[in-house]
């Protein structure tokens, strides 16, 4: 295969700290006007959705736009072929054409492409590994952007750092990340990649979850090797209330237990008795830091968080969802410039 030479966007943990903060430094000129390069003049991008979305769509079809770009944007069994990413299977069933053709054709036309692609919360073992990300990155002769995979969501995580450095100020935080009940198992993705985020720029991080509800095995120590090589510190405690205690940044987010893949009715069974407890509200608010209230939407009211604390001068969550834009050009502008 002509792989040519490019960089990818599938997790922060391929880009160094150095590299993460002149992202958001450039994210940070799009969004004050100081920025107004246009790389994609004449150019388009594909967009690649194999599950629904609000922001990462309509923020990167926005942001081509504004680099002077064309999305193209498609949905595999949609508007699009339904899609195979396994290698060496005979394609007998109901999947039409291969990755192998698809990112290639599409590099045909476009200088860049974005997918999505979640966890189906089926095979643990199998979707830790990020199956369909790394078949488009394995074929792709042009620059791919995770948009959301099994394991990774490092656009959200992005605009995450980008909130937290604009609203705190630089330099290290109190960041707690704090599961909540939801009524179904949801995929790990922004955990992960927040996680991972909050470590790379050395923040305080503390994670909060049932037992139960661990993250990878592999990752967590990915976290923590980034923690101490940037001065930061990870604790994981499933004592919510005393979690929220001195946090300036809560982060809240709801995630499947691992060992359920495969039988959610286990995972709703389990997180049951957590339901009451697991909520993001103002008496917990009370005991942080005058912290910041921060989740990547869409989000269910009075379920994770109450109405009294997103609707309260705590909560950046808009603010938030703006920055998926300006980081995501950042990243775009990064690499289609190639620099
Ligand atoms: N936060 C996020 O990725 O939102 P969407 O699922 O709406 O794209």
């Amino acid at each position: 295969m002509n792989k040519t030479m490019h960089r990818d966007f599938l997790t922060t943990g391929d880009w160094t700290r150095d590299e993460l903060e002149q992202l958001i430094e450039s994210a940070l000129r799009f969004k004050s006007g100081d920025e107004r390069g246009m790389p994609l003049v004449g150019r388009s991008f594909a967009l690649v959705f194999f599950n629904p979305s609000l922001r990462t769509r309509a923020s990167m079809q926005v942001g081509i736009f504004e680099l002077g770009g064309n999305a193209v944007v498609l949905e595999p069994g949609g508007t699009s072929w339904t899609l195979e990413h396994r290698e060496g299977v005979v394609m007998d069933g109901d999947k039409t054409e291969h990755v192998a053709e698809f990112v290639r054709v599409l590099g045909r036309y476009c200088v860049g492409i974005g997918v999505r692609a979640f966890a189906a919360l089926r095979n643990w073992e199998e979707e830790r590994s990020d199956p369909i990300l790394k078949a488009f990155a394995r074929y792709s002769e042009v620059p791919v952007i995770n948009l959301e995979s099994a394991m990774h969501h490092p656009c959200q995580a992005m605009a995450d750092m980008m909130t937290v450095r604009e609203k705190l100020g630089a330099g290290r935080k109190r960041v707690l990340m704090t599961w909540a009940w939801h009524p179904k198992p949801l995929p790990m993705a922004v955990p992960n990649s927040f996680a991972l985020a909050a470590a790379q720029m050395g923040h305080e991080l503390t994670i909060a979850h049932p037992r139960g509800y661990e993250l990878d095995d592999e990752l967590v120590r990915e976290i923590n090797e980034r923690a101490f090589d940037a001065g930061g510190s990870v604790r994981v405690t499933d004592d919510v209330d005393e979690a929220f205690d001195g946090a300036e940044v809560v982060y809240a987010k709801s995630w499947g237990g691992r060992m359920f893949y495969g039988s959610p009715e286990e995972d709703i069974e389990e997180r049951e008795q957590y339901r009451a407890k697991w909520i993001v509200d103002q008496e917990k608010m009370k005991r942080t830091s005058n912290a910041l209230f921060m989740h990547c939407l869409p989000v269910r009211r009075n379920v994770i968080v109450t109405d009294s604390v997103i609707d309260s001068h705590a909560s950046v969550v808009i603010d938030g969802a703006e920055n998926r834009l300006h980081v995501q050009k950042a990243i775009m502008a990064r690499l289609v410039n190639g620099e």
